[in-house]
């Protein structure tokens, strides 16, 4: 089978790793991929937002099926691009990816199906926004309401702060068009679980949910980031909790979706905040998390190319998701100055090394480049080192003796990915 994977970060190497073990074999076909990907397969030079290349090269190689990975081609509509040449593709259409493209479509749906979700306006104009600043309290959440390269969310502690982040967004347009309309929103506390689930149309599968840390540095300090490590399983969210979950998060999306003809097979990712009993949707992604992908998808037994199938012909009532019983944990490996400014080109040294370390799942390449014989530095996360263990305290100890191993100039990591102390 010739699977295109569309993506070039650590969930696709992920991904990639987890399709290489399909029953069925796989030949493999990245754009545009990265140093890791190239031992699983082939890197074609194909941006992810070139929709028309990427649907060239899917017909011309008879690809047999297409795998987006990040949020931007789908936006974009790579998947109505796809099916309108005939082409196999998961992933949901550009009407469903407003999910993620939009946080006003999001938060408009979440009202209209009752689904729990911190207060919010949105706004056209900023003379409006700025009037209105006050009555959500601080601090208060000011979005950009398109995609923002998850940059379009700042965290305002008093007026001051928010009317500067508003007029960057709405007369700056440090966002471009994706603030041309943002969304006040009151702050929520807690803490936040990362649910990802296969969907159908049908159905709506929950995997085994992982915790993300989003902040630079240990004990939750600095900027907020993509991501700075993951494990999986969560010990926040026990089973009573996950049904609870399903019952007021997910099956509700399933029947407004449904009662709306809002056609979705993909990936849902909803970004959940839980204070004690209380449970709120923070957010919907319409792809697989990163870095929680390097964590979900090493624990899960299923063959990945069967849920996907499954997920095409509408089948996925049939599958039951099963679980490794270890625990995984993954540190990112991130360049100096993350996530702000950062350089690129560093040679990475160790990885041979830290591939030996025992409990090593894999490391993942996030921000990577081949450069003759060398690994470069390409991004701002640039490796996610992912171990397994019996307890969640070995799969750390493996994967950090692995990160230990991995050198780069101003390379830097969280050293306390995986210890919960309510993140
Ligand atoms: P979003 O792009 O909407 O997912 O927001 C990015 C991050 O900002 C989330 O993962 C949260 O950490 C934080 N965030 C977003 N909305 C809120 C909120 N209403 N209250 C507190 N934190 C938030
Ligand atoms: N790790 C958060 C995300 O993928 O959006």
């Amino acid at each position: 089978m010739k699977i295109l994977l569309i993506g070039s970060g650590g969930r696709e190497h992920a991904i990639a790793w987890k399709l290489k073990q399909s029953a069925e074999p796989v030949t493999l076909f990245i754009a545009p991929g990265n140093a890791g990907m190239s031992a699983l397969g082939r890197c074609v030079d194909i941006a992810v937002d070139n929709i028309d290349g990427l649907v060239r090269f899917a017909s011309d190689n008879a690809i047999d099926l297409t795998v987006v990975g990040p949020e931007l081609p789908l936006v974009l509509g790579v998947v109505d691009a796809f099916e309108a040449k005939g082409l196999k593709i998961i992933g949901p259409n550009r009407y469903a990816a407003q999910f993620e493209g939009s946080k006003d479509f999001t938060k408009a749906f979440l009202m209209r199906h009752n689904i729990p979700t911190a207060a919010y306006d949105t706004f056209t104009t900023l003379d409006e926004a700025i009037a209105a600043l006050d009555r959500f309290g601080f601090p208060v959440v000011v979005k950009a309401d398109g995609l923002a390269a998850g940059k379009g969310v700042i965290i305002a502690q008093n007026h001051e702060e928010a009317e500067k982040a508003v007029r960057e967004m709405m007369a700056d347009k440090v966002f471009g068009e994706a603030g041309s309309r943002i969304v006040l929103e009151a702050f929520l506390t807690g803490i936040e679980a990362s649910i990802l689930c296969f969907v159908d149309g049908k159905t709506i599968l929950p995997m085994s949910p992982a915790q993300d840390y989003k902040r630079a540095f240990d004990d939750d300090k600095g900027l907020n980031t993509g991501g700075m490590g993951t494990y999986s399983p969560s010990r926040v969210i026990d089973d009573a909790m996950m049904k609870r979950i399903d019952d007021e998060l997910l099956q509700p999306f399933l029947k407004g979706i449904q009662a709306e003809e809002i056609t979705f097979k993909g990936v849902l990712f909803v970004g959940v905040m839980i204070k004690g009993d209380d449970i709120k949707v923070l957010e919907y992604n319409v792809r697989l998390g990163d870095p929680e992908t390097e964590v979900t998808l090493p624990r899960m037994e299923n063959d990945l190319v069967e849920i996907f199938e499954a997920m095409l012909e509408e089948r996925l009532s049939e599958i039951t998701l099963t679980w490794r019983p270890e625990n995984a944990v993954c540190v990112i490996l991130a360049s100096g100055g993350y996530p702000e400014k950062y350089a690129k080109g560093y040679p990475i040294t160790g990885l041979e090394d830290a591939l030996k370390t025992p409990g090593l799942v894999d490391v993942f390449h996030c921000g990577t480049k081949q450069s003759g014989e060398a690994v470069l530095t390409n991004g701002g996360r640039v490796l996610g080192v992912t171990a397994l263990g019996k307890t969640i305290d070995e799969a750390r100890q493996n994967a950090y003796a692995a990160t230990e191993k991995i050198r780069f100039e101003g390379a830097f990591f969280r050293k306390d990915i995986g210890i919960v102390r309510g993140h």
